[in-house]
């Protein structure tokens, strides 16, 4: 069952309500509630969560070099190991690159605590299933995250250029403002932040019209898989999608499911 205590759908924000086609500079995003955030979006693993981990790791598995350890940058973090899991076992180094004060707060104390949430036991337990056979891997990833990783606080428009082998990417571009040419713009810069031959992969939602967490609106742009891939496509090559539980009404706020896409840097 959703949790709707602190987030919810269809609900107008109480404090604060920027104006329509709003840019992401229009939003408060140091008050991005974490906690509230996690538990609506991760407290209780959907089928689709899964089907997002297996996806990611199957793209993770073939990002070039294969033989190679990877530098990887997830953007965009958030209150979400699931990235970081997927990227965990290719990744030399792991970039965590994240814009709200929170969210890099809530991620840094994550990443400390003793046990872990069983929640990211169930994420990491469908993470290491995907691995199977070829990567043998730990029942616990949180001291092997500690070691890879390092979490920046900043703006996907302020990403290095060429800067990391494979970039992920889950929910961000689209989430964090209202307007088209700010998508684009930080779909360009996403794929630029890795060298040309890199591995780009994302997941955005699709039809969506924006999300309320404890009750400050975000933005979100509402996209259909072809405009993803028209973007795209200025930007990477062999570019593939896949359409998962698109469905007509909202399974959590602003959620109705996602376009999952990957593609070689230009
Ligand atoms: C819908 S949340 C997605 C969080 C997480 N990746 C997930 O999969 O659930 C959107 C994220 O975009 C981040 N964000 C907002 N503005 C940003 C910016 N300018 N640059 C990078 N990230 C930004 C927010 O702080 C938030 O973590």
């Amino acid at each position: 069952m959703i949790q709707e205590h602190a987030v919810s759908a269809n609900r107008p924000p109480e404090n604060d309500s920027p104006p329509s086609q709003a840019g992401n500079a229009d939003y408060q995003w140091a008050r991005f509630d974490s906690e509230a955030y996690f538990q609506h979006y991760y407290g209780e693993p959907h089928a689709d969560d899964d089907r997002v981990i297996r996806c990611a790791v199957e793209a993770m598995k073939h990002a070039l070099p294969v033989d190679a350890k990877l530098d990887v940058v997830d953007v965009g973090t958030g209150p979400n190991l699931i990235p970081l899991f997927c990227a965990l076992p290719r990744a030399r180094s792991l970039t965590v690159w994240e814009y709200a004060e929170s969210n890099v707060a809530w991620l840094e104390a994550e990443m400390l605590r003793d046990e872990m949430r069983p929640q990211w036991r169930h994420f990491w337990g469908v993470t290491r299933e995907a691995y199977q056979p070829e990567y043998p891997l730990p029942d616990d990833p949180m001291p092997g995250l500690r070691a890879k990783s390092a979490v920046r606080q900043g703006s996907i428009f302020d990403l290095p250029q060429r800067a990391w082998d494979t970039a992920t990417m889950f929910f961000c571009a689209e989430s964090m403002t209202g307007r088209q040419d700010e998508f684009e713009a930080a779909c360009a810069a996403f794929a630029r932040c890795v060298r040309s031959g890199g591995t780009l992969l994302a997941a955005f939602l699709v039809r969506s019209a924006g999300y309320v967490v404890a009750d400050h609106s975000f933005p979100c742009l509402s996209l259909s898989a072809e405009s993803i891939e028209s973007v795209f496509a200025r930007h990477a090559r062999g570019i593939k999608t896949e359409r998962i539980g698109i469905v007509e009404r909202e399974i959590r706020s602003g959620y109705s499911g996602f376009v999952f896409l990957t593609g070689t840097a230009r």
